[in-house]
C-alpha cells in the first residue's frame, strides 16, 4: 500500500481543544488510485494531509501510525523525513500566488527543486523545466519560465505548481482543494491534466497515487475513484466513488449530497441544518447526533466505529467494492441481518 494511515489521533496540548483534531482516521491510497477526502471546513482534511509529511500542529501529539511504501512517517529520523518530504511526496496547495515568489521568474521556481534535489546541472535543469512546462499543456515554455507569476492567469499557474510538484518524480501527490479558486472551465482541463498524468505514470509501471482533498462532495465522486467523507476529525463514510453518489450510507454523506445539486435537478438544495463543530466541541456519543434527523436517544453514547457492508469493507487495492460508515443505524440494520 502506498499510504496506509491507521488509527491517527492527533490531540493538542491540553486545554487547547476539548476534542482531537484528528480521531482515529484510518485511510488508504494504492499506486494508481485517486482517492477523494471530502468534509466541510473545519473536519480535519488539511490536518491529515499535512500529517503525511510530519508537518503536525505546535506540541500536538500524535498516535497511530501513517505508513507511506511501508515506511512510518512518525518515526523517521530527520535525515529520511527531509527525503520523504521532497522525493516521495508532493503537496499541491489552494492558492498557486502564494506558492509563487512575486519577483522570481517561473523558470527559477521549477529549476530549483531539479538542481536542489535532483542534483541537476542547471542546463539540465533548464532543459527538464521547459520540458515540464509543456507536459502540463502550457504553450511557450521557454517564454513561460522567463515570466514572473503577475504575467500568467491563476489556471496557468496552478499548471506551473503541478509541474514542480511533479519534477521530482513523487510517489504520491496530496492536492489541498488544488482545482476549487479556478474557474469550471479552467477546473476541468487541470483535473483531466491530473487524470492524464497519473495514466501516464500508470502505464510506466510506476503508478502514483493522490489524495484528492475538497469540500465538493459531487466533485469528489465524479473525480475520484474512492472517497473518504470526514466529519469532527473522523472518518463517517468511506467507500467507491460510485457508490457514494448512488448509495450513501451516511446521514452526513446523505446530507452533503442533498446540500449540493447536481446538473438538471430542479430541486431546491437543502443545507444541513446546524454546524459545523469547532475543536471547542466534545461528544459523549455520535458528533453527528445533534444534526441528523435520525438520530435515536442510544447514538448520545455510541462510540463511532467504522461499520463495513458490502464486500469485505477493504479498501486501497480498487477490487473491493466495499466500503464503511461509522453510524449506529447502519450496525443495527447489518447485525440484524447477519
Ligand atoms: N495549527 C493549528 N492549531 C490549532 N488548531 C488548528 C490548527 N490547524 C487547524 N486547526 C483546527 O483543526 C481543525 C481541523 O482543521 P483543518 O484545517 O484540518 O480542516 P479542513 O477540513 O482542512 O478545513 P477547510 O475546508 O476549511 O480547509 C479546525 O477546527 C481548525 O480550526
Ligand atoms: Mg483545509
Amino acid at each position: 500500500m502506498l499510504l496506509d494511515i491507521e488509527d491517527l489521533t492527533i490531540e493538542l496540548p491540553a486545554g487547547a481543544a476539548a476534542r482531537p483534531m484528528l480521531a482515529e482516521v484510518s485511510l488508504r491510497v494504492g499506486r494508481d488510485e485517486v482517492v477523494g477526502l471530502v468534509g466541510e471546513s473545519g473536519s480535519g482534511k488539511s490536518t491529515t494531509a499535512r500529517a503525511v509529511l510530519r508537518m503536525l500542529p505546535e506540541g500536538a501529539r500524535a498516535s497511530g501510525s501513517v505508513r507511506v511504501d511501508g515506511e512510518d512517517v512518525l518515526a523517521m529520523d530527520p535525515a529520511r523525513l527531509r527525503r520523504h518530504r521532497s522525493r516521495t511526496v508532493s503537496m499541491i496547495f489552494q492558492d498557486p500566488r502564494s506558492a509563487l515568489n512575486p519577483v522570481r521568474r517561473i523558470g527559477d521556481f521549477l529549476t530549483d527543486p531539479l538542481t536542489r534535489v535532483l542534483g541537476l546541472s542547471r542546463r539540465d535543469a533548464v532543459a527538464k523545466a521547459t520540458e515540464l512546462l509543456a507536459s502540463v499543456g502550457l504553450s511557450e515554455p521557454e517564454r513561460r519560465m522567463r515570466q514572473r507569476p503577475h504575467e500568467l492567469s491563476g489556471g496557468m499557474l496552478q499548471r506551473v505548481v503541478i509541474a514542480a510538484a511533479l519534477s521530482t518524480d513523487p510517489d504520491l501527490l496530496l492536492a489541498d482543494e488544488a482545482t476549487s479558486a479556478l474557474d469550471a472551465t479552467t477546473q476541468a482541463e487541470v483535473l483531466a491534466l491530473l487524470r492524464s498524468i497519473q495514466e501516464e505514470r500508470r502505464r510506466a509501471g510506476s503508478g502514483l497515487g493522490t489524495l484528492f482533498i475538497t469540500h465538493d462532495l459531487p466533485l469528489a465522486a465524479a473525480y475520484c475513484d474512492r472517497v473518504y467523507v470526514m466529519y469532527a476529525g473522523r472518518v463517517v463514510e468511506q467507500q467507491p466513488a460510485h457508490g457514494l453518489f448512488a448509495d450513501p450510507k451516511h446521514p452526513y454523506t446523505r446530507g452533503l449530497l442533498e446540500c449540493s445539486p447536481s446538473l438538471g435537478d430542479d430541486r431546491a438544495p437543502r443545507p444541513i441544518p446546524g454546524r459545523p463543530p469547532s475543536l471547542s466541541d466534545a461528544f459523549t456519543g455520535c458528533p453527528f447526533l445533534p444534526r441528523c434527523a435520525r438520530a435515536e436517544a442510544e447514538c448520545e453514547t455510541w462510540a463511532p466505529v467504522a461499520v463495513p457492508f458490502g464486500g469485505r469493507g477493504v479498501d486501497g487495492d480498487g477490487s473491493d467494492e466495499g466500503g464503511s460508515a461509522a453510524c449506529r443505524l447502519l450496525e443495527l440494520v447489518t447485525r440484524s441481518s447477519a
